[in-house]
């Protein structure tokens, strides 16, 4: 069967050249004889794919040499305790409650030291992202959803002040557009959107992160300080098909160049913007200056249309455009590999909808 097209909100679309040399390595990796999944993680042949890894993820990320890049298990969702159990160790930190996952991370902190949400875009159905808040005199931190997946914001670049240390759960819109990530002191994403499979963690630590997570009685896999000391920073076994993938995408991305994806991100999104801006039939969710290239979320006019649309997509070859359940309508997930001509199939098929409708 043909691939279909896939707006899955993840784990998510993979550029098909990757999948093929995954396909290719895992009955042998080079001339090791041994597959993939099969070899050591402490093998040369694994320590090269790290070492390569890292090295890419610095590159694209615009990551100096005495940042620490971390591949680690346990999701983003692990992170969300970790980032306050590392760094927060009875203080005070600011949160912006953009959606869902930033909601789940305030829970999370809460255990450690005293939570601020300096903004909550909850009463407004978490429709935009704020450009300025309150900010605590003595915050160590403050943390963002720099992508909201579920709501389909996205900041559109830095925030322009904050207090303490920067903290970015980047898991649904890392590597999709040239930034100066060397800005933010933590960056965490769960690789299953932009970066690879599910099961691996991309952690990136500025030296003044390291330094106050280094105090921080955290348990031994949640502490980042035991990662950053180990070789290869390799405390324990990794997801070594995950990090073996990432480091496949990140060199998919190289080839291209951040700044030809993030072009191509902005075409597709615009594509799926303009229509919904250009008919009262649809209602794009979030406001213009919030919208997320990577989630686009919209509702029909007339919501008893909604099911019919999307099991005719399902129908129709177009997999994964339901809302999530906590905000119903439509979503179309159009992550770094999701090609434009799926984008240009569901234009087409939306706007065919509508004359059939409308
Ligand atoms: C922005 C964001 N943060 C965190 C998570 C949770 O990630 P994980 O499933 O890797 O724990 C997700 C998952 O969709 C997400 O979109």
């Amino acid at each position: 069967m043909a691939r279909i097209h896939n707006f899955s909100a993840g784990p998510a679309v993979l550029p098909e050249s990757v999948l093929q040399q995954l396909q290719s390595q895992l009955f042998e990796f080079g001339n090791t004889g041994i597959g993939l999944m099969e070899m050591s993680h402490r093998s040369a042949a694994f320590s090269e794919i790290v070492d390569t890894a890292q090295a890419r993820v610095r590159r694209v990320l615009g990551l100096p040499q005495d940042y620490s890049v971390l591949f680690l298990q346990g999701g983003a969702s692990s992170q969300f305790l970790a980032v306050a159990n590392n760094l927060l160790q009875g203080g005070v930190a600011d949160y912006l409650d953009t959606g869902t996952w930033s909601a789940k991370a305030i829970k999370e902190a809460k255990r450690f030291g005293t939570v601020n949400v300096a903004f909550s875009g909850k009463e407004s159905g978490y429709n935009a992202v704020p450009t300025d808040w309150d900010k605590s005199q003595d915050a160590v931190y403050t943390h963002y959803t720099s992508n909201n997946t579920v709501a389909g914001t996205q900041f559109p670049g830095l925030p322009a002040s904050h207090a303490g240390l920067l903290v970015c759960d980047a898991s649904s819109d890392i590597a999709s557009r040239p930034m100066d990530y060397s800005k933010i002191d933590v960056v965490y994403a769960g690789a299953q959107k932009n970066l690879g499979p599910s099961g691996v963690t991309l952690v990136t630590l500025s030296p003044a992160a390291q330094e106050r997570a280094a105090a921080s009685d955290a348990p031994t896999m949640l502490k980042w300080a035991t990662h950053i000391a180990a070789k290869k920073q390799l405390f324990n076994t990794p997801n070594t098909i995950g990090i073996y993938t990432l480091e496949r995408v990140f060199a998919w991305i190289e080839e291209q160049g951040l700044q030809a994806v993030a072009e191509r991100n902005t075409a597709k999104a615009n594509a799926l913007y303009d229509l919904f801006d250009g008919s009262e039939f649809w209602e794009a969710h979030a406001l213009p200056g919030s919208r997320s290239q990577m989630n686009v979320t919209w509702r029909l006019g007339q919501r008893d249309l909604e099911s019919t649309l999307i099991a005719q997509a399902e129908a129709a070859g177009f997999s994964g455009i339901k809302g999530h359940r906590s905000v119903g309508g439509l979503r179309a997930s159009i992550y770094n590999a999701c090609p434009m001509d799926s984008v240009t199939a569901l234009v087409d098929f939306l706007s065919e909808f509508e004359r059939s409708h409308g």
